[in-house]
């Protein structure tokens, strides 16, 4: 397919904002593959963006055609929905033509958020993703893992775990052709895993005797304090176990299969690749 161009720009740019972070990252890579002209979008960047400093944000995004939008920490908090409409504000001024936001399932406060995106007069494009696999690998379940004891709250609610490798090719294909602009994509894995079976499919590829103990709010929260977590990082996690984690996510959707014509990768995969990358090894 041809890379997306933007009419009176030798080479426009595509800026990827989280693009040091789980899909971000990915989404960087692939279009460096394609050879499009990428700008990583991080608080390291060159210009540097960073969403708490508004300053930051035109520079990033000059010369820049199209932008894949990972907001951090997530569309959840409050500062979220005026970081969106700042954004989109700022992304119209820089002439850009092409949004891609990475939303989160059953996030009331994250539709609103795509609904400013939506609303932008910008060709848009909305991946709207279940929990990811590699918060197992590079997030905050990480060290959970490697305790050997995977405690949540998560009790035995089924999640369909999405592979960020997958919504990187979602959000590249959106970005870089044609036939996505308008699309909501509701991005899951391809099977239903409750946490017991997610951390019993990587004690099984690993071999490591790690196990999921479900345990309660309270004591989650508790245990966070003790850590000292910041309250809103807290807030932001109670909210995730609790509101999120209630059972609205128990469905499997076919957003790869819509942007992509084949099936998302399953957990098992997942777990058996990231193990034989080394990526539980101590
Ligand atoms: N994790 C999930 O399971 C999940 C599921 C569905 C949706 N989502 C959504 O995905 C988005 C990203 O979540 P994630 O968990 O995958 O995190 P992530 O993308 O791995 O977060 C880290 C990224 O955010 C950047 N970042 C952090 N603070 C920043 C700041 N102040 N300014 C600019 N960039 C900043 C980091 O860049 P630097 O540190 O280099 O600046 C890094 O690129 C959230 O909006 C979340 O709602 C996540």
């Amino acid at each position: 397919m041809e890379a997306y161009r933007v009419a009176g720009h030798d080479a426009p740019l595509t800026l990827v904002l989280g693009g040091t972070g789980k899909t971000g990252r990915r989404v960087v890579e692939r279009l460096q593959a394609r050879s499009v002209a990428t700008r990583v979008g991080s608080r390291a960047g060159v210009p540097r963006f960073d969403w708490d400093d508004r300053e930051t944000w035109a520079p990033a995004l000059r010369g820049v055609g199209a932008v894949y939008v990972a907001y951090a920490p997530d569309l959840a908090v409050p500062a979220a929905e005026p970081a969106i409409t700042g954004l989109v504000e700022a992304a119209a001024a820089e002439g850009v033509e092409r949004l891609v936001l990475l939303s989160g399932r059953g996030e009331a406060e994250a539709e609103r958020c795509e609904r400013i995106v939506q609303g932008s007069g910008m060709a848009w494009t909305i991946l709207r993703a279940s929990w990811f696999a590699q918060n197992f690998t590079e997030g905050f379940f990480y060290d959970l893992v490697l305790s050997g004891e995977v405690a949540l709250p998560a009790g035995p609610v089924a999640e369909p775990f999405v592979d960020a490798e997958d919504i990187a090719a979602v959000a590249v294909a959106a970005l870089t052709e044609e036939g996505h602009g308008g699309q909501l994509y509701e991005l899951t894995g391809p099977r239903l895993l409750s946490f017991a079976e997610a951390v019993a499919t990587i004690a099984g590829a690993t071999g490591r005797p790690v196990r999921y103990v479900p345990i309660s709010v309270e004591a989650f929260v508790a245990e966070l304090a003790a850590q000292q977590v910041p309250d809103d990082a807290i807030a932001l996690l109670r909210y995730l176990f609790t509101t999120v984690l209630d059972g609205r996510n128990e469905a499997l959707a076919d957003g790869v299969r819509q942007a992509l014509g084949r099936e998302p990768h399953d957990f098992a995969a997942f777990a058996r690749g990231a193990a034989a990358r080394g990526a539980w090894s101590l």
